[in-house]
Order: C-alpha cells, then structure tokens, then sequence
C-alpha cells in the first residue's frame, strides 16, 4: 500500500497584503499536521502553483519551509510558476529529456506519473494560465504508459483537463484537454488523475478514469458556478488531500487541517 499526501496551490509569496491569507503560516500548520498524524505517509506530492509569482525569493521561502516536512516530497508546477526560477532554487528537480519537470515514481502497487502542464515560457498572462502538454509532453507520457503496460498509474498534474463546473477556471483549464484524454484512455492502465488549480475538492470521472481536485492551502474558490472571475476566495478551511492506494483501490481522503483538534480525542 502507498499512502500519498496532496498539497496543492500553496501560493508562497513574501509580501501578503492586508487582509489575505499568509501562505507561509498555512503551509506551516498543513505540514505541522502531516507530521504529527500522517508522518508514516510514503511521499507528499506538491500539485503546482507553489507560488505566486513564480520569483526565486518565494521558491526559497518554500525550500526552506519543507525543510520542516519529515516526509519524502515531490513537486510540479502550474500556472503561477516559472520553471527556470524553479529550476535555480530546486537545482536538483527531476526533469525529462526536454527539460520539463516530469517524472516516474515507481511504487510496488503503482507508478506515480508527475506531469508539467504550465504553459511557458513564453509566459504570457492571462494566456500562460491556461495549462498545455505539448506534444512533446504527450509524446513522453506517451511513452511510459505504453512501458507501464498492465501496471496501474495514478497521474498528478496542476490543471484539470476537462470542465469543472467553475466557468472562469474552466476557460484556463488545459487547452489540450481532448489529447490529452484521447492518449489516456488509449491504454487502460491509468486508475486515477489528481489535479490542483480550480481551490475547491471536486471529484468525479471524466471518460470513464476518476479524478479528484483538492483544495488549496490558502484561498478557497467558492461555490459560485456562473461567475466570470478566477480570483474568488471564500474563508474556508484549507485542506490536503490523501489517496491510499493498493493492489485493489485507490482511497481519497481530505483533511481541513486547520479544524483538526485531534489532541482532544
Ligand atoms: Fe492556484
């Protein structure tokens, strides 16, 4: 059994304006929580926009701040990222043969397929917050789905590739979502994708494969479907996600960290 922790949009940011969430603080009391509770998880997974801006002063205030977590991490990017910013703090980040930051984790029950759907550079806003896997991005997934042959895959990536119900999220989803689920359910290997981006814990399936969405450590988006506006917050508590998974079952958990009061009980 892997038991694999989900943080998503952590949004690091030195200079938090007044009245906002400090994502530091948040990040510190999630990884607080995991340490104490779910310390005997085999790896968290970061499922991008791990900062705000994606500059090198908010990549180092997260490097320093997992220096905290006592478990083996792993992270992707989204839309608020830069990947050469990333890549100068995270200097030994795994990347493919085309330089983005994918990779393979193989478990005993398992491959664990990180995936890089930002879409730059160039990064050209609003346009780069759409996501994108490129052909060349395909072509690797490609690739390690035909290799992974009857072994299951779980695939982590920052945006969904289909409509979530959110019409402002929904139109900076990623754009290449039709191939990208064309090549995915080619193969009938992939168990589950887990996504980031959209704030807010949406699950479902989308052409026959289940997904879960997870919320956000500061900001969450609120359950308002017809408004064109992606920077909504509500003061929800933040959360992280979990999946259990084994032989037989992938199982999602969410955990408000911030209402736990475990100590009690
Ligand atoms: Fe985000």
């Amino acid at each position: 059994m892997q038991k694999i922790v989900v943080f998503t949009d952590t949004h690091m940011e030195p200079e938090v304006a007044a009245g906002k969430f400090d994502p530091d603080v948040q990040l510190q009391k999630g990884i607080a929580h995991v340490n104490e509770f779910n310390g005997d998880a085999d790896r968290v997974i970061f499922c991008g926009d791990l900062t705000h801006s994606g500059d090198v002063a908010s990549y180092e205030m997260l490097q320093k701040r997992l220096e905290d977590l006592k478990v083996p991490y792993h992270l992707l990017l989204g839309n608020h990222d830069n990947r050469e910013n990333f890549l100068s703090v995270f200097d030994d980040a795994k990347v493919d043969e085309n330089g983005f930051i994918q990779q393979v984790i193989e478990t005993d029950c398992a491959n664990l397929i990180l995936l890089d759907t930002l879409n730059g550079p160039p990064y050209n806003y609003p346009y780069s917050h759409q996501g994108l896997l490129c052909e060349r991005r395909l072509s690797w997934l490609d690739g390690h789905l035909l290799s992974a042959a009857d072994k299951p895959n779980i695939l982590f990536m920052h945006h969904p590739a289909h409509n979530t119900g959110f019409a402002a999220m929904d139109t900076i989803k990623l754009i290449d979502g039709e191939a990208f689920y064309d090549l995915v359910t080619r193969y009938e290997n992939v168990r589950h994708i887990v996504c980031g981006h959209v704030h807010r814990t949406i699950s479902g399936s989308h052409r026959g494969i289940p997904f879960s969405v997870f919320k956000s450590t500061v900001g969450q988006m609120p359950m308002l479907f017809n408004v064109m506006d992606f920077h909504m917050e509500v003061n929800e508590p933040s959360a992280y996600g979990m999946l259990c998974i084994s032989d037989e079952s992938v199982l999602v958990q969410t955990e408000d960290f911030e209402l736990s009061d475990l100590k009690n009980i």
